[in-house]
């Protein structure tokens, strides 16, 4: 077949030979809600375990699950996450499920979170860092204090999923530029570079890891029917691309 013929039927996808098999590369995933019960994600410990599985199916390692606390809904303490974390770690144990598992929490940014950064009482992970979330709806005057506040207090601050946030999003990418010179970092989701949150979140995830401004990935994973989803993102070739960045943090913990 001439050669101009067969690149319009077969393109030479450059990326085809990186694509991904696993997500060993990442080795630890640090945004999920598998702690049964205390937020929106797993209900039950049977679930959990089939979650864990799955996780442990795709190749990775280490598990730092992020259950919500939120003041006026889920109103999770250091105490209670533990309990849940340390319930999970056994019957990780007792079913012979071959991943490390700790617990850390996803902080909603509200005036409450001022009293835990005084008593230093926020669940971290890796090099003291917290991970912490934003309204969808409106832009928080007070976020840019809660980052202060964490950062003089000495934790590293971890925005999850920055790419959903419409009004950082709708801002010509200028409110991302400004969050990294105020050195937050940048957790986005896996589930975004396959479009699952909308054309805008995976195009502005897509365009953060062409600017090398991706810190870490997360599944942010809270039900057993988003796996699916995690193996289709590992067919977008910036999921191969972000994996394979040198500086990607997640393989650091
Ligand atoms: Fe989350």
């Amino acid at each position: 077949m001439i050669d101009w013929l067969r690149n319009i039927l077969f393109p030479k996808d450059k990326d085809t030979t990186s694509l991904l098999a696993d997500y060993s590369m990442m080795v630890a995933d640090i945004h999920s809600h598998l702690i049964p019960g205390i937020d929106d994600g797993s209900p039950d410990l049977d679930t959990t375990l089939q979650m864990l599985r799955e996780l442990e199916a795709i190749g990775l390692k280490k598990i730092y699950t992020s259950p919500h606390v939120v003041s006026d809904s889920y109103n999770n303490s250091t105490d209670t996450i533990l309990a849940g974390c340390e319930l999970v770690q056994n019957a990780i144990l007792r079913e012979k499920i071959n991943l490390e598992f700790y617990a850390i929490a996803e902080y909603y940014l509200d005036e409450t979170l001022t009293e835990k950064i005084k008593r230093k009482d926020l669940l971290t992970f890796g090099k003291n860092y917290v991970l912490v979330e934003l309204s969808y709806q409106q832009k928080q005057n007070i976020a840019n204090e809660l980052f202060y506040q964490l950062q003089v207090a000495g934790y590293r601050v971890v925005l999850a999923h920055p790419e959903r946030y419409p009004y950082y999003y709708e801002n010509n990418f200028d409110s991302y530029h400004s969050l990294k010179d105020r050195s937050i970092y940048f957790q986005i989701n896996i589930a975004s570079l396959t479009g699952r949150y909308g054309r805008d979140a995976r195009y502005t995830a897509e365009r953060m890891i062409d600017e090398k401004m991706v810190d870490f990935v997360g599944t942010d994973l809270h039900r057993l029917n988003q796996i699916p989803v995690l193996h289709e993102a590992l067919r977008s070739k910036y999921m191969s691309r972000i994996l394979s960045y040198d500086k990607l943090l997640n393989k650091t913990l």
